[in-house]
């Protein structure tokens, strides 16, 4: 199966992507984890993400597109993928869909109000990725499942989580209708909880 999940920052594509991950046995492609893990080596690109996402903005498509060119060439994709923050301009979809069926593009659905609240409360484990909600920290400041520090992702201060969200309305939101045109879409509500938004996805999955 090739799967593209498509929705807003913090629309939950990343939680998701691990539990459909674990159920159908596919790889899971962040362009975001991919980049982000750019940061802990001394490298031009981990440099370029960096100044383009403390700003909230894209990187540029040709980086991207050669990146996920280069991933899908490995052998673990060869079965399909789960596509997570890419693509995200149409641009990128065009490319993208030139090289690559797509089963089908997963649209989360998330109000306003609730992506402010999920973004700029989430802390996430340095080590192993796992993320809190400072409602519910209590105050640690360890992960509890491996010990790591917990930290807040640059992008996800109160004005910059503006930024992610309006580049989002303007370069993002028009795949809604790219892919509704290809005839792979299907929409999700995403603002409900992480289980039942879970059930719904393995619904569509297993009618494909
Ligand atoms: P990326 O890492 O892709 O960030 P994003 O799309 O902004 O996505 P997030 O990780 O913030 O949100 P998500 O939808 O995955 O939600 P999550 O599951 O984490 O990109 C970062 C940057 O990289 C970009 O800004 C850009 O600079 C660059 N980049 C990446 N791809 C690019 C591309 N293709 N082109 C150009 N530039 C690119 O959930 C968020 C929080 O909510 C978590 O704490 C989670 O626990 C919680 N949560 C999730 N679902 C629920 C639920 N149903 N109920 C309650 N809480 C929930």
């Amino acid at each position: 199966m090739r799967i593209v999940l498509l929705g807003a920052p913090g629309a939950g594509k990343g939680s998701q992507a691990k539990k459909i991950s674990e159920k159908y046995n596919l790889p899971h492609i962040s362009t975001g984890d991919i980049f982000r893990s750019l940061l802990h080596q001394d490298s031009e690109l981990g440099r370029v993400f960096a100044e383009y996402s403390k700003k909230g903005l894209l990187v540029p498509d040709d980086l991207v597109i050669k990146i996920v060119e280069d991933r899908l060439n490995a052998d673990d994709c060869k079965n399909g993928f789960i596509m997570d923050g890419f693509p995200r301009t149409i641009p990128q979809a065009e490319a993208f869909e030139k090289d690559v069926h797509i089963d089908v593009a997963l649209n989360f659905d998330v109000d306003k109000s609730i992506l402010m609240d999920r973004l700029t409360g989430r802390w996430t484990c340095s080590k192993c990725g796992a993320p809190y909600h400072v409602s519910t920290m209590n105050g640690i400041t360890k992960c509890t499942i491996c010990g790591g520090d917990l930290v807040q992702r640059d992008d996800d201060k109160a004005e910059t989580v503006e930024k992610r969200l309006a580049v989002y309305e303007t370069q993002t939101k028009p795949l809604i209708d790219f892919y509704k045109k290809v005839g792979v879409l299907q929409n999700l509500d995403a603002n409900k909880p992480i289980e039942e938004v879970f059930e719904k996805i393995v619904q569509i999955l297993d009618n494909l």
